[in-house]
């Protein structure tokens, strides 16, 4: 009898353990009402374009993968995208990119591009050509501005050429090469502050509990 209570305290102890190391779900749990759309829900992937899905692998941003192929005159070529947004990063939301295109064996990554930033980054080797205009190099379109309250960002291929010092001459204003691109992943203003201040609130511990835990034990000191 003895051993037989041992043992079951035994397992109880291992299932408390086993517990306590499982990965926490926090953010399901401390979630508040109309604080629980997920980071995927914020950025409308109902909206993607259809060569696109979204995921969210941790509790802090989300990933978009694209294989988009393009069967046109102007561009015969599929690109690969994975965007990887981060909104909540403290030190300002940021984004990462991974862009693959198989003709011309392109991978190129792109770290960190931070809010208030924007930039065009050329795809080597690929340029959409267009009778008596000539060469448009292809670009990986980059926006992020803003803050997690109010933070847009605008992702996706476009292909521009200068004209002049200041000037750029870009895919919209090409008939036909306009129905091709520009091609948007993300193009909006989204509102992760709630979601943003519900996952800090959970990767540390609940706001409230823990300001009068520290309240609390200041009096004491
Ligand atoms: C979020 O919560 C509201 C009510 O608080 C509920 O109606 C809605 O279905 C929830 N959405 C998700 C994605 O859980
Ligand atoms: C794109 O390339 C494929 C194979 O290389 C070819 O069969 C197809 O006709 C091309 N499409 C266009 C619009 O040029
Ligand atoms: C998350 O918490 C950190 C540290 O408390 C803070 O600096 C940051 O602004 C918070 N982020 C958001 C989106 O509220
Ligand atoms: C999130 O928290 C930050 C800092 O505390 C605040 O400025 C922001 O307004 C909050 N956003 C929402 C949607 O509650």
């Amino acid at each position: 009898m003895k051993t037989f209570l041992l043992s079951i305290i035994v397992v109880l102890s291992a299932i408390t353990v086993s517990a306590r190391l499982a990965p926490p779900k926090e953010r399901e749990l401390l979630r508040l009402p109309g604080t629980n759309r997920s980071a995927c829900e914020l950025i409308h992937q109902e909206d993607l374009p259809e060569e696109c899905t979204c995921r969210e692998p941790d509790a802090y941003g989300l990933v978009i993968e694209c294989l988009k192929p393009f069967d046109s005159l102007y561009l015969n070529d599929t690109i690969g995208m994975k965007i990887n947004l981060d909104p909540c990063n403290p030190d300002g939301s940021s984004l990462s990119l991974d862009v693959t295109e198989a003709e011309h064996n392109v991978d190129i990554t792109i770290v960190g591009v931070k809010a208030g930033e924007q930039q065009n980054f050329p795809i080597p080797g690929l340029s959409v050509i267009v009778p008596t205009i000539g060469h448009l190099g292809v670009d990986v379109a980059v926006l992020i501005y803003g803050n997690p309250d109010r933070l847009s960002v605008k992702v996706g291929l476009n292909a521009c050429m200068a004209a002049g010092p200041q000037h750029q001459y870009c895919a919209s204003g090409i008939p036909g090469l306009s129905r091709v691109l520009p091609w948007y992943v993300l193009k909006g203003t989204y509102a992760f502050g709630d979601f943003c201040n519900s996952t800090n609130a959970t990767s540390s511990l609940p706001a409230l509990p823990l300001s009068d835990d520290i309240d609390a034990v200041a009096k004491f000191q």
